[in-house]
């Protein structure tokens, strides 16, 4: 039934909104729709939609919304405009999964109504039913969410944003709004969104934090109705190029100490890591009250920023809510608003990165977090082919992919000993059968990019989606390990790459439009040979496991 539902939303949707390009003309005489015909999703624009990463069936996606793990299902909620394949009147589309890796799309659960669209927010079980909109004794889920209002922003208002919340008693099918929104009014900061609410055990409240345009604020509240303004954080704060969005806080352990510490993370549009949207963090202690980030460097302006992702298409990440033994699984938008309305799929937009384990570390850097693709993804692999070890010299190793990972997707692992040479960079490429277009990543000790990780995606075909799109530099980002092994670790996916360095830090994730299909990976070392010796460096391990297709 749900099968079908969609093949009438997808149909509409493609007779009035994209009637005028040809590709979907195809799609609009699909199959007629029965109890099996195939979901609308993988129609049209197949070229480019990935084989594991999640994508809105159609239209356009942005940012995770309302990521909550209850009664065995994750739920992905998202923000999406079903009538078009760019941003307009934002609602929730919605998503479940048993596993982290198959997802059921299931019908819109938030439409925007006289309130205003709904834009980001994040979602909780109610566990004690602290806002009494539990029933039966089950508790219930409650939403919570900013509304912007549409026409009071063109009237020139300032407080046309405001938070909201909406519950269900159905494990997330339906939702009723509350009856007493907004919860949190505006009083005339233009940009006030993106709620973000956790319970705090320790002080028996929930917290919210929210984007206040150069700071965020933390909210208190007993029942997720009534909240009263409990501090503010960030003004003075590295970073300031653009405008804060999208926060969260949430505690855990730090693995080497056993000691419980606080993330606070911020989405920041422009100013990230190398352009366009970015996603940083602040390590830090919560007392129930205020947030006090653990170097008091953070607010040098010469301090280095955290970033969660160097990679151009990480945006607005957030964690799952209420995942058992304490577990943070994070999800980004795999995009940038730089060109994200316009790359080259025509009947939906945007991937949301793989979700991935977050991890905190004392480490000769600082506090740090660290991430690795979450494990679950490991039942997609097929047989792993090993390759030789060897010492990376002047030689070049080719995989062929085209067997390896049918679907175009398939993971990585490498370790190198760095020691004993004289090499300069590594490349891992990425191309297609004649190498003209490729897309690259790998490690550098060249002057200029001197102990860095980079990607390049200059030559990866249909780059001139938007001039930002692949400006003429790498894109780049620090190695922070003094090990003498490195560690590359990465899953790609026909139009994504997301690199994990070393122990998971730093990450670089890329989006990319191959014209013909990325077949063939590269692995070579180039450098000066001192002495006539080979430059290269050792291959340790490598390993490489084609993914199937994510159904
Ligand atoms: C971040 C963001 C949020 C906002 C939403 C609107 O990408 O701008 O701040 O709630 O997108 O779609």
């Amino acid at each position: 039934m749900m099968r079908f539902l969609f093949f009438l939303l997808c149909s509409a949707f493609l007779l009035t909104a994209c009637e005028d390009t040809s590709e979907v003309a195809t799609a609009d005489t699909a199959e007629p729709a029965t109890e099996t015909s195939p979901a609308p999703a993988t129609a049209p624009d197949a070229k480019f939609r990935p084989a594991l990463h999640f994508t809105p069936p159609f239209g356009w996606m942005n940012d995770p919304n309302g990521m909550v793990y209850y009664e065995g299902e994750y739920h992905l909620f998202y923000q999406y405009y079903p009538d078009g394949n760019v941003w307009g009147p934002m609602h929730w589309g919605h998503a479940v999964s048993s596993d982290l890796v198959s997802w059921e799309h299931l019908p819109i659960a938030l439409y925007p109504d006289k309130l205003g669209y709904i834009f980001s927010g994040s979602a909780v079980v109610d566990f004690n039913n602290t806002s009494g909109f539990g029933e039966g004794g089950a508790p219930p889920l409650v939403a919570i969410y900013t509304y912007h209002d549409m026409a009071g922003e063109k009237a020139g208002r300032d407080d046309f944003q405001s938070q909201a919340i909406a519950y269900s008693n159905d494990k997330g099918r339906t939702w009723t709004k509350y009856a007493g929104n907004p919860v949190i009014p505006n009083q005339g900061v233009r940009d006030f969104r993106d709620p973000k609410v956790i319970w705090d055990e320790a002080n028996a409240q929930w917290v919210m934090v929210l984007a206040a345009q150069d700071r965020v604020q933390f909210f208190g509240s007993p029942n997720l109705e009534n909240w009263t303004l409990l501090s503010e954080f960030g003004q003075d704060a590295r970073n300031h190029s653009g405008v804060w969005e999208c926060p969260e806080l949430f505690p855990l352990t730090v693995m080497e100490t056993g000691e419980q510490a606080w993330v606070l993370n911020v989405s920041i549009n422009p100013g990230g890591a190398n352009g366009g949207s970015g996603t940083f963090y602040f390590p830090g202690n919560w007392d129930g009250k205020t947030f006090q980030p653990l170097r008091e460097a953070q607010f040098s302006p010469t301090d280095t920023v955290n970033w969660v992702d160097y990679g151009r298409d990480n945006y607005a990440g957030v964690t799952f809510s209420d995942l058992p033994d304490g577990r943070r699984v994070f999800m980004g938008w795999m995009s940038n608003w730089d060109y994200a309305r316009q790359v080259p799929t025509e009947t939906w937009r945007s991937a949301m990165t793989v979700p991935r384990d977050l991890s905190l570390h004392e480490t000769d850097f600082g506090t740090r977090l660290w991430q690795q693709p979450v494990k679950e993804l490991q039942k997609l692999r097929g047989p792993v082919r090993k390759l030789d070890m060897k010492r990376l010299s002047d030689g070049v190793t080719v995989v062929d992919l085209k067997d390896l990972a049918p679907d175009g997707a398939f993971e990585l692992d490498l370790t190198i000993d760095l020691v004993d040479s004289d090499a300069e960079e590594l490349y891992l490429t990425l191309s297609d059968e004649s190498g003209e277009h490729f897309y690259r990543t790998g490690y550098s000790r060249k002057s200029g990019v001197e102990n860095a990780f980079f990607t390049d995606r200059r030559a990866s075909g249909n780059t001139d989606v938007h001039p930002k799109f692949a400006p003429d530099r790498l894109t780049i980002a620090p190695r922070w390990s003094n090990e003498d092994h490195l560690r590359i670790h990465a899953i790609f996916d026909r139009t994504s790459a997301e690199v994990f360095f070393d122990q998971g830090d730093p990450v670089l994730t890329d989006i990319f439009f191959p014209e013909e299909p990325f077949t063939k990976l590269t692995i070579e070392v180039n450098g000066t040979s001192g002495e006539g010796m080979p430059a290269g460096w050792g291959l340790v391990e490598g390993k490489i496991w084609g993914l199937r297709r994510a159904d």
